[in-house]
């Protein structure tokens, strides 16, 4: 392997465009020699930004003997035929999540990947965020005690959810994205709980509410609620909601542990710690750009994962753990 690994980012939309692209562009290991899309609409700006080569036939790309690596943030449906094409090839792969609509598909991917040597990363990108990561630093050194118990709220705009996947689109259909919206934005957080409280989710029960919200063409603005167990006693109630103005959108964890004390992430940047004194402490994370959730940091791992053979500290097993417990929201879809 040369010192540079030979990046190509497939699917340059919402997050390809805006997280994938700049990262690959900075790391260092990383030799972004491609940008590819379906048409020439978002791929020709970007690749004139970024002073990179564009390609519209994946298929070619894939036979490019600079390329090394492939970074899949295509629509859902196409994840599966796209990363098993760059794998049979011999390619490593970092695949946007969902990894496939079904599991058995992710398992499949998964053993030709062994077979080829090769990696199979998904982008867990919450498990790398500043703010998470300061959490679960406070946890350690014991600012709660032990965790017992987690409120976790997720709101996005329905103006923002209409714009990117409005009625009609692949994520509202289930057989080619593996359930609507909100099984698929779930997968980050659940994985990130997995990671920061080192426990499984053993048990989940799920409610839905998905009204039609007329002013946004009747896209379902959902509200889906989750009571969850941890196998190590944690308890936990999930929010996650788009029927809210874009005002009122907020990321938010709140963590109580055994201390009595309890821990708020607030959207990016805030963390609030309630103890003994009358007002919380107050922390703030200052990160930017596409570090902010992690896409950067994440993207850098997989690098260096490639450059020095490490095995990568997010596996396609952790995309089916939450994959798992975010499909139990779809049998709730009539
Ligand atoms: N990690 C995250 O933070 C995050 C956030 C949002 C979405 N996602 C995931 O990323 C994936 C993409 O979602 P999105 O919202 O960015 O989608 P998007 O529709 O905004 O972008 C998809 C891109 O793929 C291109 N494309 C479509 N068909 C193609 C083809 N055959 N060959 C090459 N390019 C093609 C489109 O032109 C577009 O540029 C999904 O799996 C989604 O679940 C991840």
């Amino acid at each position: 392997m040369p010192e540079k690994v030979g990046v190509a980012v497939v699917g340059v939309g919402f997050v390809g465009g805006a997280a994938h692209v700049p990262s690959f562009k900075k790391i260092e290991g990383s030799n972004l020699i491609a940008l590819c899309a379906r048409t020439e609409t978002r791929v020709k700006p970007l690749a004139e930004k970024y002073e990179v080569k564009y390609v519209l036939d994946y298929d070619k790309l894939l036979d490019d003997p600079k390329l090394d690596a492939v970074v899949l943030s295509v629509p859902t449906p196409l994840h599966f035929d796209s990363a098993m094409k760059a794998l049979r090839k011999g390619k490593h792969v970092l695949c946007e999540m969902p990894i496939a609509p079904r599991i058995e598909q992710v398992r499949e991917l998964q053993r030709v990947a062994d077979k080829a040597g090769v990696i199979l990363m998904p982008v867990l990108n919450f498990r790398f965020a500043p703010i998470y990561l300061k959490i679960k630093e406070m946890i350690k050194a014991g600012a709660i005690g032990k965790p017992i118990a987690i409120h976790f709220r997720e709101f996005i705009p329905t103006k923002g959810l209409a714009e990117q996947w409005p009625v009609g689109s692949w994520a509202w259909d289930i057989e080619k994205s593996g359930g609507y919206p909100d099984f698929t934005l779930s997968v980050w957080s659940l994985d990130m709980f997995r990671w920061m409280f080192e426990s499984e989710i053993r048990d989940v029960e799920w409610m839905v509410n998905y009204p039609p919200i007329a002013m946004y063409g009747g896209i379902f603005g959902y509200n889906t609620m989750g009571v969850i167990k941890f196998a190590n006693g944690i308890v936990g109630s999930l929010h996650y909601g788009a029927s809210a103005t874009p005002s009122a959108a907020i990321s938010r964890l709140e963590v109580y542990g055994d201390n009595t004390n309890v821990l708020h992430a607030i959207n990016v940047d805030k963390i609030l710690l309630y103890g003994d004194q009358e007002k919380p402490q107050e922390f703030t994370v200052e990160v930017k750009g596409t570090k902010v959730w992690g896409h950067r940091q994440l993207d850098e791992h997989f690098i260096d994962c490639i450059l020095n053979k490490k095995k990568p500290q997010v596996t396609a097993e952790d995309g089916i753990k939450a994959q798992e417990i975010a499909q139990k929201i779809v049998e709730h879809i009539k």
